[in-house]
């Protein structure tokens, strides 16, 4: 990082980026080498790739600040990339991608009863692979009756085929007033590890805020990319203020953002942080900010997987760079 400069213009701009700048000043304390920070990442990486030391490089990880427990900077979506149905090929093709999420170091796989056969695909590819013990799984309760909460809860987790899961999450806030509280008593009896809420696409900011500022949950869930950033303005902040983990979905807008991106050349500031193709240089992007956790990125195919981890790896762009990154995703977008 470069020095602090003078202030600009007006003192509104001056203090933004003393604010940004004493934020990714704390990115060294959160973010560490999982090989330092986090055994189970570590050893996850290397048994997963089945090699020992000869593994990939284990990513960057950044800690849960309710509990200190590190993930890496990038997890993996479900929704439609999994939804394959019964369909023999299609399933053991996502059970691949899993095996090399695993194999590269991920931990962190997301889904919902609302992405179709996602659930039980990702069953498949846990039982495939002898249930990864570096699994964090993150699932969601999505359903209007409060009281058939526990019944969809049971019916994803026996689809996952895990004694419990590690985050439940209330989707889109369907209800959340009724399974919040719900949630947390399962979190207290040991049931949960992790209470969160989700949005997406920018929906219901201001609810997300009240429940964020009234309500002890460990995990935050929204939409962030360099196109989408309204985030930046309120919630991201908050999170950081309340200690509450972020997670990011849609951070290449279901692919489209990438698809638009690719018909041009990438920039020469890509290979200082160490990017060969676009998708690394949005996903680094997005987890350079210091409030966000872990972004959660849906693939279909092992090279995307594997790109995809390796955006948690290597140099991060600095205030600067990220601010160059979202001029650029901007205009060319
Ligand atoms: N409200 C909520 O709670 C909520 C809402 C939306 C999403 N989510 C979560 O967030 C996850 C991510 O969002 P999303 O699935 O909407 O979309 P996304 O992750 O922004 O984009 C997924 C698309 O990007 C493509 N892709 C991925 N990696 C790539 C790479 N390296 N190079 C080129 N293309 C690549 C994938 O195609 P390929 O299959 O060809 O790689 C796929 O079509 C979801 O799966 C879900 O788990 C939660």
């Amino acid at each position: 990082m470069g020095p602090v400069s003078m202030p600009g213009p007006t003192r509104r701009q001056w203090l933004a980026r003393q604010a940004s700048l004493a934020a990714l000043a704390t990115l060294g304390s959160h973010v560490g080498a999982a090989t330092a920070a986090s055994p189970a990442a570590t050893s996850a990486a290397a048994s997963a790739a089945g090699s020992g030391a000869s593994g990939p490089a284990a990513p960057l990880v950044r800690r849960i600040p309710s509990s200190g427990e590190a993930i890496p900077l990038v997890g993996l979506g479900t929704w439609i990339t999994f939804n394959v149905g019964n369909d023999t090929r299609a399933r053991d093709a996502c059970a691949e991608v899993v095996r090399a999420f695993f194999a590269n170091g991920g931990r962190l796989i997301d889904s919902s009863p609302m992405y179709g056969s996602s659930q039980p695909v990702i069953g498949h590819a846990l039982a495939r692979l002898g249930h990864p013990s570096a699994l964090f799984s993150a699932e969601k309760v999505w359903i209007g009756d409060g009281a058939s909460g526990p019944a969809q809860m049971e019916a994803s987790r026996a689809h996952w085929g895990v004694p419990r899961f590690d985050l439940m999450q209330v989707h889109n806030l369907l209800s959340w007033e009724t399974h919040l509280p719900r949630l947390l008593a399962m979190k207290a009896q040991g049931h949960l590890r992790y209470v969160g809420i989700t949005t997406s696409e920018g929906r219901r900011h201001a609810e997300i805020e009240r429940v964020m500022k009234t309500q002890p949950i460990d995990f935050v869930q929204f939409t962030y990319n360099p196109v989408d950033r309204e985030v930046e303005q309120r919630l991201l902040p908050l999170a950081a203020e309340r200690r509450i983990a972020v997670l990011v979905n849609r951070p290449f807008r279901e692919g489209e953002l990438l698809r638009a991106l690719q018909r041009h050349k990438l920039p020469g500031w890509a290979a200082e942080i160490g990017c060969d193709g676009w998708a690394q240089a949005v996903l680094k992007f997005i987890v350079s900010h210091p409030a966000v956790t872990c972004a959660i990125p849906a693939t279909s195919q092992v090279a995307h997987v594997v790109q995809n981890l390796h955006a948690a790896r290597g140099p991060m762009p600095d205030a600067a760079l990220r601010a160059r990154i979202a001029a650029d995703v901007a205009a060319l977008a």
